[in-house]
């Protein structure tokens, strides 16, 4: 198993308790109905969007509600090497009604959460983010999960991941901690907020020295 999913691999670590919190603060800010389609992005790339979405995602799923994690970052897609699943098919072959979406949903080895891989690297992926096809697909989702969670390219390089997290009830920002990123984060921001996106946090994601 890959390091990136501590929420599972150690239940009891200070780190899977501070994912356990903002879980709860996401339960608590809104109704569960309001909030249950889930943007994890940030300002610029490697700031930890991934880690973030996956533990999350693993803690929502270990409180018991059906989750399904997205990999929506069509530029660098990643969570197929964490959850060992094979890139394609995935949500762009989905998406592009190349195969039925259902069939790039995988039940993970962790109970409760079911996981969609990025899919094949197509022209129009961009726009597949911002069509009628997620439409519709956030429709047949909401029915089947309590949350949806989307691992997404950063803001500041990606408008599609704006258009998605327009469609999401809410966004959460991950920031690196350093001071230098300061100007990013709140242009960020305010690219978010033009869009009428529904920031429900950010999360300080800070390595250890
Ligand atoms: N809190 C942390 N402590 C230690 N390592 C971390 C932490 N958060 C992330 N990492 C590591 O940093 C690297 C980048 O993290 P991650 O892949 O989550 O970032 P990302 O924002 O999704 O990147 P990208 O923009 O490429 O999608 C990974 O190798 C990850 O394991
Ligand atoms: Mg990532």
């Amino acid at each position: 198993m890959n390091a990136c999913l501590i929420a599972h691999n150690n239940t009891q670590s200070a780190i899977t308790d501070q994912y356990r919190a903002i879980r709860n603060n996401i339960r608590f800010s809104s109704s569960s109905e309001e909030l249950s389609t889930l943007v994890v992005t940030s300002s610029s790339e490697g700031e930890g969007k991934s880690t973030v979405a996956v533990n999350l995602a693993i803690s929502f799923a270990q409180h018991g509600g059906r989750v399904l994690l997205v990999d929506a970052n069509i530029r660098n897609p990643n969570l197929n090497h964490v959850f060992n699943l094979k890139l394609w098919p995935g949500l762009t072959d989905g998406l592009a009604n190349h195969i039925d979406i259902l069939e790039t949903i995988h039940q993970s080895n962790i109970e409760n959460l079911s996981v969609i891989p990025g899919g094949s690297s197509l022209p129009n992926a961009a726009d597949l983010l911002d069509s009628w096809a997620m439409k519709t697909f956030l429709e047949l989702a909401r029915n089947r999960y309590d949350i949806i969670i989307f691992d997404c390219s950063s803001v500041l390089e990606s408008p599609e991941t704006i258009a998605l997290a327009r469609r999401c009830s809410g966004a959460i920002v991950v920031v690196k901690s350093e001071k230098t990123q300061q100007k990013k984060v709140l242009e960020a921001k305010r690219l978010l907020e033009l869009a009428n996106v529904n920031i429900v946090g950010a999360v300080l994601n800070k390595k250890k020295k």
